[in-house]
């Protein structure tokens, strides 16, 4: 793998961002963002540089609750896949997390396998009760969401 810096995102990043998760926004595997939603959110994102300053992964962490944040919008440009990097980027956020005195993290996702080799389990939906009402009551597929919820104590 070429050299990769790994850093919090900057304003200059997020056509970047947009443009990783459009890829696989396309294939269904997670949600499109619109400009105005990154722009607003940036400072949750950490990046991951190549050399030439293409973007090879993001990576979001929102805080939700007292106690609970969520891991979102990640993606790992699919070259760079199976080399470390989701775990990496991740766990910087979790780093993030910790900092700020963050005690649960979670992730809704279909990559639940992933999620479960950085110590995530799989719990029930009920148990996150702030995501539901913030955010999932205004998704299209609300209530029957298909993804699978992970969940990790700090
Ligand atoms: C999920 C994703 C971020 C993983 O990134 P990655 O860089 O390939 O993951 P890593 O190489 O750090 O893998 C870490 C571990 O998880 C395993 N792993 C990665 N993807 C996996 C998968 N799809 N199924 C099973 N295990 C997987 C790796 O083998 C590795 O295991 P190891 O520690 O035993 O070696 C990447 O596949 C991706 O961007 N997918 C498309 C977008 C997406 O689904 N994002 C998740 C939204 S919540």
């Amino acid at each position: 793998m070429s050299n990769i810096l790994l850093r919090k995102a900057r304003i200059g990043d997020v056509k970047g961002i947009q443009e990783l998760l459009r890829d696989c926004a396309d294939k269904g595997q997670l949600l499109p963002r619109a400009l105005t939603y990154l722009y607003k959110h940036v400072r949750n994102f950490y990046v991951a540089e190549l050399d030439d300053g293409r973007l090879a992964a993001c990576c979001g962490l929102s805080v939700v609750w007292e106690d609970l944040a969520e891991i979102c919008s990640l993606v790992v440009e699919e070259s760079f896949r199976r080399q470390g990097l989701g775990r990496r980027i991740v766990q910087a956020c979790l780093g993030e997390a910790d900092s700020l005195g963050v005690q649960r993290i979670f992730a809704l996702t279909y990559q639940e396998e992933f999620f479960k080799k950085l110590g995530f389990v799989e719990v029930d939906k009920d148990v996150l009760p702030q995501k539901i009402w913030a955010d999932c009551i205004h998704c299209p597929k609300y209530p029957d969401c298909d993804e699978t919820a992970v969940l990790l104590n700090l």
